[in-house]
C-alpha cells in the first residue's frame, strides 16, 4: 500500500488508520501553497481532545491530531516539511533515527534557533533508511511531548514489500485525570526514579481501540512508542505474530515470543497473521489490554509471510580496528543541592560524572566526547542504576553487538534500551560529522540530567 504525497494532502493516507482519528480538527495540515519549497506545511498548535468521554482535554498537536499526522516519504527521497508553530511557546521538529545534516536535527541553539510563535521553519531532508520512525521537539520537551506533539514519520521501501495492508499504532499514555487534565508531567520524586508516569493508555489516542483487520492476511503493525516514560512490556497471547524490524532497522524475521519491551522512542514492526472473521486478539502490555485486533471478512486470498525487509545502508563498523570508549549512566540524586532544586535545576542523572543542565544553552558546546569522521568506535554503555534507560543518539544508527545480561541478536537500532545495572556494547561508524545528542529518552532523566553530546569532527 503506498500513496503519493498529493494524495497524502488530500487525506487518503488515513485510510491506514481509519477511525482512529481523536477529537474535532480544528486545525489542519495545510496544502502547501507551494508545492515546489514544500511536500508538508505542518501545523503545532492547541486541540481540544476527549480522551476521557464527557471531558475535554487541552493537547497540544500536529496536523490536528495528537498524535500527530502521519508523515510518509519514499526512501532515497527528499522530505520537505514547513513547520510552522502556532503554539504560545517556542518548538523545533526532530526527527527521530533518521540520518540527517546537524542543520536539521531540530535541536535548539545546536542545529537551529528555537522557532518562534508564529514563526516556522522549512526542514528540509533526504531519508536514507525506509522504515517506522518518527518526530517530536527537542524543547521543554516534558511538557511538549507530554501534550502530545509527537507523531509517526514512516519512510516506505523503495520496492514493495510483500506486505499489502499496514497499520501505525502510536503507543502513549498521557498525563491525565479522570477529569481529562493534565498532570505534573515531570514530578522531581519521579524523575528522580523511573520516570513521571500517565495514567491513560491509548493507541492513535484511543484508550483500547478494536482495530478490524482483513482475516488471513498478514498485517504489518507498526508500533512506534511515543511516550516519555513507559516501556511497553508488548505480548499477544494466542496471536501468529514475527518481528520484521526493530527501531526502523530490518531483522531477520522470528516469532514475537512472550514479550519484547519497547521503550520510549522504540519501534517494533510485527507481521501478524490476522484471525479468521470474528477473532480477536489482544494486544498487551504485561497483563493490560492495550488494543484489541479483530478479524474481519475478507474476499482476499490468503496472504503469506513477505521476505526479510531490504537493509538499510548503514555501514558497518570494523571492530578490529574500533577505539573503545565508556560511558556510566549514573544515578545522582543523592548529590542533588536543595538550592539548585528550589531554583528549578535538577540534577538526578549524569553521564561519566557530567549531568546536563536543560536550562543551559552551552552545554553541547561542552561535548563528553570527540570522535573522528569515519573512525570506527565501540561503546561500552554501563547503567550504575536500578533503573532503565532507554539510550539513543542523534545522527548515526549503531550496531547492538552484545550484553552482559541477555542474548543480542547483533541489530541496528537509534535507541537501545540499558536494563538495571547492564552493560552493553554498541558500535558504529562516525560517518555524520555535528554535535549529536546522545540521552535517556525517558523524557524526565533527560531534563534531569541524563543527556550528552557526542561531537564528530
Ligand atoms: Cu527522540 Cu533527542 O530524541
Ligand atoms: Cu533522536
Ligand atoms: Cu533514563
Amino acid at each position: 500500500m503506498s500513496f503519493t504525497r498529493r494524495q497524502v494532502l488530500a487525506g487518503l493516507a488515513g485510510l491506514g488508520v481509519a477511525g482512529f482519528g481523536a477529537g474535532g480538527v480544528r486545525y489542519w495540515l495545510g496544502r502547501p501553497e507551494n508545492v515546489a519549497s514544500h511536500d508538508y506545511e505542518l501545523i503545532a498548535a492547541p486541540l481540544d481532545l476527549e480522551l476521557v468521554p464527557g471531558h475535554v482535554t487541552p493537547a497540544w498537536a500536529y496536523g490536528g491530531q495528537a498524535p500527530g499526522f502521519e508523515l510518509r516519504c519514499r526512501q532515497g527521497e527528499r522530505l520537505r516539511v514547513r513547520f510552522i508553530n502556532k503554539l504560545e511557546q517556542q518548538s523545533t521538529i526532530h526527527w527521530h533515527g533518521i540520518r540527517l545534516p546537524l542543520e536539521m536535527d531540530g535541536v535548539p541553539y545546536v542545529s537551529q534557533a528555537p522557532v518562534l510563535p508564529g514563526e516556522y521553519f522549512d526542514y528540509d531532508f533526504i531519508c536514507h533508511d525506509a522504515g517506522s520512525f518518527w518526530y517530536h521537539p527537542h524543547t521543554t520537551s516534558a511538557e511538549q511531548l507530554g501534550r502530545g506533539l509527537v507523531g509517526p514519520l514512516i519512510v516506505e521501501e523503495r520496492e514493495p514489500t510483500g506486505f499489502r495492508h499496514e497499520r501505525t499504532l502510536s503507543l502513549k499514555t498521557w498525563h491525565i485525570d479522570e477529569q481529562g487534565a493534565f498532570t505534573e508531567f515531570l514530578v522531581p520524586r519521579q524523575a528522580a526514579r523511573e520516570g513521571t508516569r500517565g495514567r491513560l493508555a491509548t493507541i492513535n489516542g484511543e484508550s483500547n481501540p478494536t482495530l478490524e483487520l482483513p482475516e488471513g492476511q498478514v498485517v504489518r503493525l507498526r508500533l512506534i512508542n511515543v511516550d516519555s516514560t513507559i516501556t511497553y512490556r508488548l505480548n499477544l497471547p494466542g496471536g501468529e505474530a514475527r518481528i520484521y524490524a526493530l527501531d526502523g532497522n530490518p531483522v531477520q524475521p522470528r516469532p514475537l515470543g512472550k514479550e519484547y519491551w519497547l521503550g520510549p522512542g522504540m519501534r517494533i514492526d510485527l507481521a501478524l497473521k490476522v484471525p479468521a472473521a470474528g477473532e480477536e486478539l489482544s494486544l498487551r502490555n504485561g497483563p493490560l489490554r492495550l488494543a484489541t485486533l479483530k478479524g474481519i471478512a475478507s474476499s482476499e486470498a490468503a496472504g503469506d509471510w513477505p521476505p526479510a525487509l531490504p537493509a538499510n545502508p548503514i555501514a558497518e563498523p570494523d571492530l578490529s580496528r574500533a577505539e573503545t570508549l565508556r560511558f556510566n549512566f549514573e544515578w545522582a540524586a543523592a548529590l542533588a543541592s536543595p538550592a539548585d532544586e528550589a531554583a528549578g535545576r535538577y540534577k538526578y542523572w549524569q553521564i561519566n560524572g557530567q549531568a546536563w543542565d536543560i536550562n543551559d544553552k552551552t552545554c553541547a558546546d561542552r561535548p563528553i566526547a570527540t570522535l573522528k569522521k569515519d573512525g570506527h568506535y565501540i561503546f561500552v554503555l554501563r547503567n550504575m542504576a536500578q533503573y532503565q534507560h532507554p539510550i539513543h543518539l542523534h545522527g548515526m544508527t549503531f550496531k547492538v553487538l552484545g550484553s552482559d545480561r541477555r542474548k543480542i541478536v547483533p541489530y541496528f537500532t537509534d535507541t537501545y534500551l540499558l536494563g538495571k545495572n547492564e552493560t552493553a556494547r554498541i558500535a558504529f561508524v562516525a560517518d555524520n560529522p555535528g554535535v549529536w545528542m546522545f540521552h535517556c529518552h525517558v523524557i524526565d532523566h533527560m531534563e534531569t540530567g541524563l543527556m550528552a553530546a557526542i561531537e564528530v569532527v
